[in-house]
């Protein structure tokens, strides 16, 4: 029975057509629906209510933008493209972000669980379904795609495509994000960026003609990271879920039999003892399920924080100097004098991006390469003003987190500056 198309309605791009019968059964694959039930933002819809949307919908919205980019240099017949490599460039474009789990970050931090590396592990594996549709390609083929993710693959046209400064992932989460938070910032021209991408030697660059919408995607990605991904609220949230896990992480061992019952499918995580059907076992659901249950939970700590996160009653934070801000000992001795344990109830929130980088050996990013009439390559951020003024620059903040009752406190609150406050 030949594969008729599927299509997709995206909110962003439109139909999504699906022409690879792979591609059709790596979606339908329990690994690849799971991503359905973990949000794409994370604790940001505590301050955007409109990003609810999953990881699901942005990976096949960077499997979309990788498709109609291979199925453009296939048509075009570019001699860089091979388009032998348009199948592993889909589906790499599809997984990159299959080993994401609830709250990865937080939870990396504090279980040493590494979503890359899981990533890779769910593509590879004998087990996983993905691992087996990925095999009836060939028995190559899963490391193939797990290579292109770790930037192992030997062609740079394809890894170009999957992970740089403009890649697909980028252009979709960009694009996603703006339109689920409602941002006004954030939106460029797709389509003509994919209208003047070219292959060359060593990557990928973009026609003189495709320049200021690249431009404007640069500074739309800088935007988004000040006013979205870096908003202070949400870092309160995730602050919290940190505080909330650590706590049940401490009382696990003299509590086992709590946790078992309340929330057993975090106890091989607590022991230290996870393996992947663990891993893939956890979603949003499941922990605000477990939050939920900890709501009543003896441990006055616990509960709290548990109470906190579900309600969405914010640590307040002020921006510091990092970790070495003469303030902090001050601030953190007023709130235990206020009675606050504060190794639960105040914390610090680093955020810091780099819009853009040129050649830096440091971060060894490829730049942005723009190509003339001529074939001439010039770096970007020399034909853009807009884009040099970002170049190099690391922007974000550093916040400590404390609780609420502390802004009554004038003692406390002559430390802090009105205009570092987030209250
Ligand atoms: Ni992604």
């Amino acid at each position: 029975m030949s594969f008729t198309d599927k299509v997709f309605r995206d909110p962003v791009h439109g139909y999504i057509h699906v022409e690879d019968e792979i591609i059709y059964q790596l979606i339908n694959t329990a690994e690849f629906q799971r991503l359905r039930r973990i949000k794409q933002l994370g604790t940001s819809s505590f301050t955007f209510h409109g990003a609810e949307h999953s990881r699901f919908s942005h990976c096949l919205g960077v499997y979309h933008i990788a498709k109609t980019i291979t199925d453009y240099f296939t048509e075009s017949s570019f001699i860089f493209w091979n388009p032998e490599e348009n199948l592993v460039t889909q589906c790499a474009a599809l997984l990159h972000d299959v080993g994401h789990g609830a709250y990865s970050h937080t939870f990396e931090h504090l279980f040493e669980t590494d979503h890359e590396a899981i990533t890779r592990e769910i593509i590879r594996s004998e087990k996983t379904e993905i691992g087996q549709v990925l095999r009836q390609v060939s028995p190559d083929f899963p490391d193939k795609v797990a290579s292109v993710i770790a930037h192992e693959y030997p062609n740079p046209q394809v890894t170009a495509l999957i992970s740089s400064q403009i890649d697909a992932d980028r252009m979709d989460y960009l694009l996603r994000d703006a339109y689920y938070t409602g941002a006004v910032y954030g939106n460029f021209d797709m389509t003509r960026i994919l209208r003047f991408i070219t292959p060359i030697e060593n990557g990928i660059a973009f026609r003189q003609n495709g320049m200021h919408a690249v431009e404007d995607y640069i500074v739309s990605r800088y935007q988004m990271y000040m006013q979205v991904y870096f908003h202070p609220a949400s870092r309160a949230m995730e602050v919290l879920l940190n505080l909330l896990l650590k706590r049940a992480k401490f009382l696990y061992p003299s509590h086992k039999t709590y946790f078992e019952s309340t929330s057993p499918r975090l106890v091989p995580f607590f022991e230290g003892t996870w393996v992947l059907p663990d891993y893939l076992h956890l979603d949003d659901g499941v922990t605000n399920t477990y939050f939920q249950t900890w709501e009543t939970s003896d441990d006055k700590i616990l509960s709290d924080l548990a109470t906190f996160y579900i309600n969405r009653r914010v640590f307040k934070s002020v921006k510091i100097d990092g970790p070495s801000d003469k303030r902090l000992s001050n601030l953190t001795e007023l709130v235990e004098a206020a009675g606050f344990d504060t190794d639960y109830y105040t914390g610090i929130h680093n955020n810091f991006d780099l819009p853009y980088d040129d050649y830096n050996p440091e971060t060894s990013r490829t730049p942005i390469m723009i190509m003339d009439k001529k074939l001439q390559l010039t770096e970007l951020s020399k034909l853009s003003p807009l884009v040099q003024a970002l170049t190099g620059e690391r922007f974000g903040d550093s916040r400590f987190y404390f609780p609420k009752e502390m802004l009554e406190n004038s003692v406390f609150t002559d430390y802090l500056q009105k205009e570092d406050l987030h209250s």
